[in-house]
């Protein structure tokens, strides 16, 4: 081992262990941000997540009396929680039909595309088995989207028949009643859910203020992704794996 006039003792270079080698670099001309979210998604789901919001709690007023009790204006609260409440499809199909559409229909397809062998990813891996290589959303947000889509569909289906069923249909009013506040409890862990996992991955929620991640942030997340946007990056793993 050399000693240099420090004092101090040089190592002799070590070889980087074989996974780091491997490890794909940027090169200088490759962008170090990707961008996840455009701004038309961004908008859809902030306006999305203020009238969710606005309806839980809203909601939840209508659903404990003494709340209502303690702020008075129980019509008032139910007209907000109704007109708020029909406008919930409105973010999502105005996203849809211009020429604005292109990233949110795209992320739309994804959210309901399982590829072959991605439901594992339920599941801890057992020793020697390889983990699905991920895309854009993992399996547990393509769930959630999914569960979220067809419950909030349901609230709205029951809250339209709770405010304007004719006093004819009141055993359908009825049952409506029953559904709209079992999915409120469905909706309430899910969006809790949600927010608590975005709390604990800031480089997913930063992206979706800014609309970017980082590179290496794809690479370890979001992998088939990264390959989908950049075709160098997919050139580069089948050189990989044409040299193993
Ligand atoms: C995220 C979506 C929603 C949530 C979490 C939610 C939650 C709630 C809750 C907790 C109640 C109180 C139920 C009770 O008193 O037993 C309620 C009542 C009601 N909701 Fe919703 N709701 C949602 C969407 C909607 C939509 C889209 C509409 C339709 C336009 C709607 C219309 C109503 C009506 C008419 C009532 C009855 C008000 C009353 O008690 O007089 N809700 N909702």
């Amino acid at each position: 081992m050399a000693v240099n006039q420090g004092g101090l003792a040089r190592r002799a270079p070590v070889p980087a262990p074989a996974a780091q080698r491997a490890r794909p670099r940027r090169t200088a001309n490759e962008p170090r941000d990707l961008v996840r979210f455009d701004v038309t998604e961004r908008l859809v789901h902030w306006s999305l997540g203020a009238i969710v919001i606005t309806l839980i709690v809203t909601g939840l007023f209508l659903y404990i009396p003494a709340l209502a009790l303690s702020i008075g204006h129980r019509a008032l609260i139910e007209n907000i929680h109704v007109y708020v409440g029909i406008t919930l499809p409105a973010p999502l199909v105005v996203g849809l039909v211009g020429p604005w559409r292109k990233g949110l229909a795209a992320d739309v397809k994804r959210l309901n595309r399982w590829a072959p062998g991605e439901a594992a990813w339920f599941h801890r891996a057992r020793p020697g088995e390889r983990r699905p290589r991920l895309g854009k959303f993992n399996p547990g947000q393509k769930l959630n989207a999914a569960v979220l889509a067809g419950a909030l569909a349901a609230m709205l289906v029951t809250g339209v028949m709770m405010r304007w069923a004719p006093p004819s249909l009141i055993t359908a009013q009825t049952g409506a009643t029953l559904v709209h506040d079992g999915f409120f409890l469905v909706i309430g862990i899910l969006v809790v859910g949600h927010i608590l996992m975005a709390l604990a991955h800031p480089s997913a929620l930063r992206s979706m203020f800014g609309g970017r991640v980082s590179r290496a942030w794809a690479r370890r997340h979001a992998p088939r992704w990264l390959e989908e946007v950049d075709p160098a990056e997919a050139a580069r793993r089948r050189t990989r794996a044409g040299a193993r």
